[in-house]
């Protein structure tokens, strides 16, 4: 039996049945394939990469050729699953910039691209939808701002914060985004913006009310146990058996 290629409009569709789409990240070959076989619909080559692979202290470090390398690595799993990929920090500052560089993802074989913010980057959204690459929107926290907003803080729990994640929302919707990511979005406002525009939201510590969820694969299987964030319950001790079998290897020797 042949099992057909995931594609944005899936995703709407689960969303109308009330399917929740189960999302997760990889960033290489192996995780890409294990992640598919598992029958998660929606990968994405997220620039978490530069905090739970590369080792920097945030996602503004990493770069576009990063970004690429590990696209191709995670395309060639040729997954059955959309493959999305992180425009990375200051890539899309204009609407040139932001096109040029979500071509270069697509012909490292990204399948759609992601960029945080909604109606300050609703240009290069338009012009990323009109160009017939998919679109996927990020609002809440953000953690390319991290260093700007000194931290990274939950949003929505003001009126200002609330209307404005509304109506960046409605704004990315317009613009052609086939779904929209919430990280750390309250979870009574995550509802209402997921019963507010027609395409799927998926959330990230947003609570259990938007249309999908996705998360940090590390932090599910515990292979970044130096850091978890609180909304995560890691399903598996990759990091303590990795230790516990070396151990036991090499005092086998
Ligand atoms: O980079 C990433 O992994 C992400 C998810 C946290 C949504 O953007």
């Amino acid at each position: 039996m042949t099992v057909a290629k995931v594609t944005p409009a899936d995703f709407l569709a689960m969303k109308k049945r009330g399917e929740k789409i189960p999302s997760l990240t990889a960033y290489d070959y192996p995780m890409t394939k294990l992640l598919d076989e598992a029958g998660v619909p929606l990968i994405l080559v997220g620039d978490s990469l530069g905090m739970v692979v590369l080792g920097y202290p945030d996602t503004t470090h990493v770069t576009m050729a990063e970004m690429e390398h590990h696209v191709r690595a995670a395309a060639r799993a040729k997954p059955r699953a959309l493959l999305v990929a992180d425009l990375p920090y200051r890539s899309y500052s204009s609407v040139e910039t932001a096109l040029d560089n979500s071509s270069r993802l697509v012909a490292a074989g990204a399948e759609a691209v992601k960029a945080e913010g909604g109606r300050n980057i609703i240009g290069q959204v338009r012009a990323i939808v009109d160009a017939g690459i998919p679109f996927l929107g990020h609002l809440g926290m953000l953690p390319q701002s991290v260093l700007e907003e000194g931290g990274y803080h939950i949003k929505g729990s003001k009126d200002a914060e609330r209307e404005a994640l509304l109506a960046d929302a409605r704004a990315l919707e317009e613009a052609g985004a086939f779904g929209i990511v919430l990280e750390l979005v309250t979870p009574p406002v995550a509802r209402e913006i997921s019963q507010s525009v027609s395409i799927p939201t998926i959330g990230i510590g947003s609570g259990p009310d938007c249309d999908g969820q996705i998360l940090v694969t590390h932090d599910l299987i515990g292979t970044f146990p130096w850091f978890t964030p609180k909304f995560v319950k890691p399903r598996l001790n990759t990091a303590e058996r990795i230790r516990a079998t070396v151990t036991e290897w090499r005092n086998s020797l």
